[in-house]
């Protein structure tokens, strides 16, 4: 569908073009949480910020703040935003689509001189992924004040620490608990994010709002056996990690795949010692499991480790499992979401309610205030991947409809 060149859809495109740059490998998409990438991108966003008429400020979990004052010093606040990292050579709409969406909105406020009967904060998180250490929602954690003090000393791939990473990007690592907001003050957080899903494009719309968003659990399953001589230890002897691991991951798998809106991923495998002629030793691999309903997710968790520890027990094999991150399903049926729906609909578009199987920050935010998203239509419903694709178009529609959204609130 064309569009005019100088449209707000096409300005949102270009910017997200330009924070694509900001890359730790040329060509792919590539930005964890506390690297120069993200220092980079932190500071584009920050001097977007700056020129839409907001200030500008980096918290102690590094998220940028931009401001946008309301009519009144005393008015109460809308929190609006998303993340800026990003998965490993994945897209680059995902998380940074709804941090460019709300400047785009802001950027459009100011140039009316418009104020509104609130002021809008614009937060750009730069750990909604989780990919760099092993917990994740670092900043959104920290501003509904749930941030456990404890994942300070979690390590990444490198033995670095986040208290260290944190503290070298500029940080303040025993300043995170003063982050939590005061929820009085707070009227909501509305996030703008690609579906990452295939609804919206199956029925040619643009936008939906979300009504909630799936809960998750991450956990780390260890296997230990004996490392061995690939050539002398004959088969009944061996005490295997990888295939034990391999049958555990098949039947995680099965236990996931017997139940509706149940998911689970075994994302990462790593192998010791990893030579092509020695049996593993020891073998640690994630597990992700997700549901709408958060009994159905603890039962499913519940069973994945019997079912590992009773193929460990049956192999004579140890097993650890450590659970890295837990989040409750988050509701998003409230007035915002009302609210956004109006938008939709003044937009003449018919509105198109859907659940999120993938997590967002308003996962934490959601302890702080009540939060909601707008999902903008994206391409075969790809994600996480360098085909994430999303249209000038549907940019446009989103971005307008946050606009006459924020117009229409509590006006
Ligand atoms: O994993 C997720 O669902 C999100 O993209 N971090
Ligand atoms: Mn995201
Ligand atoms: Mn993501």
């Amino acid at each position: 569908m064309s569009i005019s060149p100088d449209s707000l859809g096409v300005a949102l495109m270009r910017r997200l073009d330009r924070l694509a740059l900001h890359t730790a490998v040329p060509g792919e998409m590539t930005r964890l949480y506390l690297t120069p990438e993200h220092k980079a991108a932190a500071e584009e966003v920050a001097g977007w910020m700056q020129a839409a008429g907001m200030t500008t400020r980096m918290d102690a979990a590094c998220t940028v703040v931009g401001r946008y004052e309301g009519r009144t010093s005393d008015a109460p606040l809308l929190l609006l935003g998303s993340h800026i990292d990003t998965v490993r050579n994945g897209g680059k709409y995902d998380g940074t689509f709804g941090v460019a969406a709300a400047i785009q909105a802001v950027d459009e406020l100011n140039r009316a001189g418009e104020r509104l009967p609130f002021a809008i904060e614009v937060l750009a998180f730069g750990d909604e992924e989780g990919v760099r250490f092993p917990m994740t929602l670092t900043g959104s954690k920290a501003v509904a004040g749930i941030f456990d003090p404890k994942a300070l000393d979690c390590s990444d791939g490198n033995g670095v620490s986040l208290r260290r990473a944190l503290v070298d990007f500029g940080g303040d690592p025993d300043d995170i608990a003063r982050l939590t907001r005061d929820p009085a003050g707070v009227l909501g957080y509305v996030e703008l994010h690609i579906e990452q899903g295939p609804v919206l494009e199956g029925e040619d719309l643009p936008v939906g709002i979300v009504t909630a968003i799936n809960g998750a659990t991450r956990a780390t399953i260890g296997v230990k056996g004996w490392a061995g001589h690939a050539g002398t230890v004959p088969m009944g002897m061996r005490r295997d990690a990888l295939t034990a691991a391999a049958e555990m991951i098949l039947g995680i798998e099965r236990r996931c795949a017997g139940q509706r809106n149940l998911v689970g991923t075994v994302g990462q495998v790593d192998v010791l010692p990893g030579a092509v002629n020695v049996i593993p030793g020891e073998v640690r691999f994630t597990i992700d499991v997700r549901s709408p309903r958060d009994d159905e997710r603890k039962a499913a968790v519940a069973d994945i480790f019997e079912l590992t520890d009773g193929i460990a027990a049956r192999r004579a094999l140890g097993v650890t499992h450590t659970v890295t991150y837990d989040v409750p399903a988050a509701t998003c049926g409230n007035e915002l979401a009302d609210g956004l729906e109006a938008a939709v609909i003044r937009s003449g578009i018919r509105p198109r309610r859907l659940p999120s199987g993938a997590g967002h920050d308003g996962l934490a935010m959601v302890n702080l205030c009540p939060i909601a998203m707008l999902f903008v239509r994206c391409r075969a419903g790809v994600s996480h991947s360098p085909a994430e694709s999303i249209t000038a178009h549907d940019a446009d529609v989103a971005v307008r409809v946050l606009i006459d959204f924020l117009r229409h609130f509590r006006a």
